[in-house]
């Protein structure tokens, strides 16, 4: 099941939940602006369904951005027939998700790799980069939208289940359980630097791929949970124990 809500000034959640215990969420964001974006593809199978309801917004033919914030399917599988679908559009990602994956992948499209603290300008509304290695991979990336003060944080913030587009409940304890049992992460560490550093940019909205939206009020029952919770890998990968 897949639903587009419009969660603050031109910022748009396509959110499909898949029936895996007890629903988990896929989402995709598109900016409507003088130069469309969209943020995260989803995967390769959930193309025609992403672009359906791209569609119902903007022509998808108009996207100028195409956005990936590190090199995983759900982020990127899609990205081929986005791009071919958009001929003006060209693919963002961080400087080491163009140094480390597609300058050596069979992709064709334009792209740029970018680092902390660049800008796209969409019009009124204005990406920032954040470079935040290992949460989870090597190339990861975040993006803070300036107008809005919306950050984009991919997994992290992550709620299983199937959410409303707007989180208000403190789901922090189940979001520490669930990135135990999964193994997402190798380290708090690493993790716990970013989160400092986002806290900083001090975002009204947090729009993860998987869940809801945080809001300013919901947000910190998440920070406070990776800061006093452990979260790292245990020996679990995506729930299977290893030896
Ligand atoms: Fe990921
Ligand atoms: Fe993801």
């Amino acid at each position: 099941m897949t639903r587009i809500d419009e969660i603050v000034d031109g910022i748009y959640r396509i959110s499909t939940t898949v029936d895996v215990n007890g629903g988990f969420q896929f989402n995709q964001f598109v900016i409507d602006d003088e130069r469309p974006a969209l943020i995260h593809t989803g995967m390769h199978q959930m193309y025609d369904l992403v672009r359906d309801a791209v569609a119902q917004l903007l022509d998808p033919g108009k996207l100028e951005y195409v956005i990936l914030l590190h090199f995983e399917s759900d982020e990127n599988g899609g990205m081929d027939r986005f791009l071919e679908g958009a001929p003006g559009s060209t693919l963002a990602c961080s400087a080491l998700s163009h140094q480390l994956n597609l300058s050596g992948w069979n992709y064709r499209g334009r792209v740029e790799g970018h680092r902390d603290g660049e800008v796209i300008d969409l019009g009124r509304h204005k990406l920032r980069f954040l470079e935040t290695p290992h949460v989870h991979h090597w190339d990861s990336m975040m993006l803070f939208e300036e107008t809005t003060k919306s950050l984009f944080p991919s997994d992290l913030f992550i709620q299983p289940g199937d959410q409303p587009p707007v989180v208000t409940e403190n789901l922090g304890s189940e979001m520490c359980g669930f990135y135990r049992a999964i193994g997402i992460f190798a380290h708090e560490e690493p993790v716990r630097r970013v989160v400092d550093r986002v806290e900083a940019v001090d975002p009204d909205w947090v729009h993860g791929m998987h869940g809801g939206s945080l809001t300013r009020e919901s947000f910190p029952y998440f920070v406070r949970a990776l800061r006093d919770e452990r979260f790292a890998y245990e020996g679990k990968l995506l729930g299977r124990p290893l030896e």
